[in-house]
């Protein structure tokens, strides 16, 4: 719809294209891998406002050497040859972001690792534009801000990450990490609306919308982080405790496996005592009884 309002533009000159260029936000109307939805940070709605991003439909490029360092050192090395479509301010947001959560989940590698995902792949994947699109952006001098975006999860990435972080414990209290880092969210679609909502501190700075994608028909756009790492994964490198974790609890023996012994409603032991108290008495008795009959005799 929008697109068709843009069209008569083009039929323009070329300078007041450039105009035209520079008073309409470019949105994210082409959805496809190696393209961005947003980069860079292009201003605060105010004084003390976080920056907010700017809307980007163009290709993902090269990161220069250092940023490429930096994102690794945040994100990890399976970014060691990737496009981004990210800055490094952005990265640095990123990272003090993550870290107050790092701190949080730290406890349990398989949360951390899909809290991290999700982030760094929003944050600077190369095919941004196949699962963000931006919803609402604000004019703020000739460049516009994005104040709000869809963000395209599949059920099994949320399901699954929030399953890795519901039992993660914090503090010397054991309060459960849920309540820090989702509000404690009963389960993943609430815990990613709270990662999402727009929240004046410690929050996103714009709204994040994680629509289901079976909830309405996103065209050409879809998900791609695949894979959350379970917290009882057999992998060392993502494995949580048992308190972390209740997948990974050792399972309660069956009963099965160590059946006790019983003799009708009473426990071997306490039947094998009641039997040999038994023969003790009753040849108590016999031996009292004979004594008595040979007494008689005699
Ligand atoms: C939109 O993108 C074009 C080409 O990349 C750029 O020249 C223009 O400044 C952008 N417009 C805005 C408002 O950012
Ligand atoms: C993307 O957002 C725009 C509004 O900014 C909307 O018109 C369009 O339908 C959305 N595209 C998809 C694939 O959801
Ligand atoms: C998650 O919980 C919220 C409120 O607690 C509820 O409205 C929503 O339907 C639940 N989502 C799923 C997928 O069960
Ligand atoms: C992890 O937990 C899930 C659900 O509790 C279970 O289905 C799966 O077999 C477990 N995996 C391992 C490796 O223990």
């Amino acid at each position: 719809m929008k697109a068709q309002n843009w069209t008569p533009w083009l039929s323009l000159p070329l300078t007041t294209l450039a105009l035209a260029a520079s008073s309409t936000p470019n949105l994210t109307t082409k959805h496809e891998a190696g393209r961005c939805a947003i980069r860079g940070h292009c201003g605060s709605q105010s004084f003390f406002g976080s920056q907010l991003p700017c809307p980007d439909n163009g290709l993902a490029s090269a990161p220069s050497p250092d940023l490429r360092d930096h994102i690794i050192s945040v994100c990890g090395s399976a970014w060691q040859d990737r496009d981004v479509c990210c800055t490094e301010e952005q990265v640095e947001t990123l990272e003090s972001n993550l870290k107050k959560a790092q701190n949080i989940i730290s406890a349990c590698p398989a949360c951390k690792t899909n809290f991290f995902d999700l982030f760094c792949t929003f944050t600077c994947s190369p095919d941004q534009s196949l699962f963000v699109n931006i919803t609402q952006t604000v004019p703020k001098n000739d460049k516009f801000l994005v104040t709000e975006l869809d963000h395209l999860v599949s059920d099994d990435f949320g399901a699954g990450f929030y399953d890795s972080c519901k039992d993660v414990k914090f503090g010397a209290t054991g309060g459960r990490a849920m309540e820090f880092i989702g509000g404690g969210a009963k389960n993943f679609t609430s815990f990613l609306k709270f990662l999402g909502d727009k929240k004046p501190f410690l929050g996103s700075p714009f709204q994040i919308d994680f629509p289901r994608p079976s909830s309405q028909d996103f065209g050409e756009m879809e998900t791609i982080l695949t894979d959350p790492k379970p917290c009882n994964s057999t992998d060392e490198q993502y494995k949580c405790a048992c308190v972390d974790c209740e997948a990974s609890c050792p399972a309660l023996t069956p009963l099965e496996d160590t059946p006790e012994c019983h003799v009708g409603l009473l426990p071997c032991l306490s039947f094998a005592i009641l039997i040999i108290y038994s023969v003790f008495v009753t040849l108590l008795v016999l031996a009292v009884s004979g004594h008595v009959a040979a007494a008689k005799h005699r």
